[in-house]
């Protein structure tokens, strides 16, 4: 082990924008600012290089990166993210919900695409750092700020190993809801043709060419009229994985749920989240495979009575409508229901300091 390898934090060196948005421009951004189109004055950036480490740690402007055009994230695409909120919460103070989770999963994608893992400790400063600097674009009501942490190789080779040199990067966005509709039921495309992740691929990590690969079917998604794509699994085209960007829970008329297993899946922490409060309910919650054909034979029976998407972009959003080339699957009235609703309420109570933290799930910012 290089000594390097043991250091768990970093000093920043601290340059703020000598160019931020004034106060009447910001607020006006707030207002309505959608998803992932409104940033915040500063980013974050650290460099790691297989000599030396962990290095260069700073708090700095929002400006484009200039980069080699041999970069290998340009050629090989060994990128990976993260996605959390800082929220404002009802007393007024900021916190972030399981950051930590977010560290390690940063880790264990770092590790699927053979790059350095950053210590969690190192993340979690980054990202308090960046929330302290623009906690003024946090906005209120139900907004919050988005933060996406990142990395990506910057090596200038060409051949096709690990890169040597890598660049994490932070930047915040302020954030309404994901969906256009708000908190209506959203409406999903089953993709029959195209699937997300293998077995032994990177499905479980948060990398983006996992995002890439889902974009043609995302495409097709909208122009069937719908929200988002829900995948099945590479081997045998049967059972439900994930969504795009989002985990899906079914919900059955005895109260109990089924999420797909871990593996190929992103293991979200929304997912884990979800699971926590519904055991905590008393509702039995099965982490088992759940095919199609079990899925429309569910929901016209009327065994299924909800089915949900959730993410930290989506929050908890009912899944009204399942569209496909083998005819559409409506759910219950196609607007969502009471269980749905009430884990959601509870969730975001958690996050906003409305309802009691009994998992110590919420880090207060200072
Ligand atoms: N699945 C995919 C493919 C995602 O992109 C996300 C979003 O991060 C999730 C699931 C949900 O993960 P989390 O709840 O950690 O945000
Ligand atoms: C998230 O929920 O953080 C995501 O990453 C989903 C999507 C915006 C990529």
């Amino acid at each position: 082990m290089n000594a390097h390898t043991k250091i768990e934090t970093i000093a920043f060196s601290r340059n703020p924008t000598s160019k931020p948005v004034d106060a009447a421009a910001r607020a006006e951004l707030l207002k309505d600012p959608g998803f992932g189109r409104v940033f915040t004055d500063h980013m974050i950036t650290i460099r790691w290089t297989k000599d030396r480490g962990w290095h260069d740690a700073r708090a700095r402007a929002r400006e484009p990166i200039s980069l080699d055009p041999a970069a290998a994230v340009l050629h090989y695409g060994q990128e990976i993210f993260e996605g959390l909120k800082a929220y404002t919460r009802s007393d007024g103070s900021i916190a972030l919900f399981r950051p930590e989770q977010n560290a390690r999963r940063f880790r264990a994608s770092a590790a699927r695409m053979a790059m350095p893992e950053m210590p969690e400790a190192m993340f979690l400063q980054a990202v308090e750092e960046l929330v302290k600097i623009d906690r003024a674009w946090i906005p209120g009501g139900e907004g919050s700020l988005y933060l996406r942490p990142f990395m990506f190789a910057t090596e200038a080779f060409l051949g096709v190993r690990p890169s040597h040199e890598c660049l994490f990067v932070l930047i915040a966005s302020s954030v309404g809801s994901y969906f256009k509709s708000g908190a209506k039921a959203v409406t999903v495309w089953l993709s029959d043709r195209y699937t997300r992740a293998a077995e032994g691929g990177t499905g479980a990590a948060k990398c983006g060419g996992n995002y890439a690969a889902s974009l043609l079917a995302q495409a097709e998604a909208i122009d069937h009229g719908c929200d988002q794509v829900i995948f099945l699994d590479a081997a045998e085209h049967r059972w439900v994985e994930e969504l795009g960007g989002m985990n899906v829970f079914f919900v059955f008329d005895d109260g109990s749920m089924i999420t797909p297993p871990l593996g190929t899946i992103l293991p979200g922490i929304t997912r884990d989240s979800i699971i926590t409060l519904a055991r905590s309910e008393g509702r039995t919650v099965r982490e088992e495979r759940y095919s199609i054909e079990q899925w429309r034979a569910d929901a016209a029976t009327g065994k299924l009575r909800e089915v949900f998407a959730c993410g930290t972009a989506a929050v908890v959003s009912a899944i009204g409508t399942i569209k496909s080339a083998n005819g559409d699957i409506m759910i219950g009235d196609g607007t969502g229901g009471p269980i749905t609703a009430g884990l959601k309420a509870r969730l975001v109570g958690i996050q906003r300091g409305d309802v009691a933290d009994t998992e110590g799930w919420v880090r207060k910012i200072g």
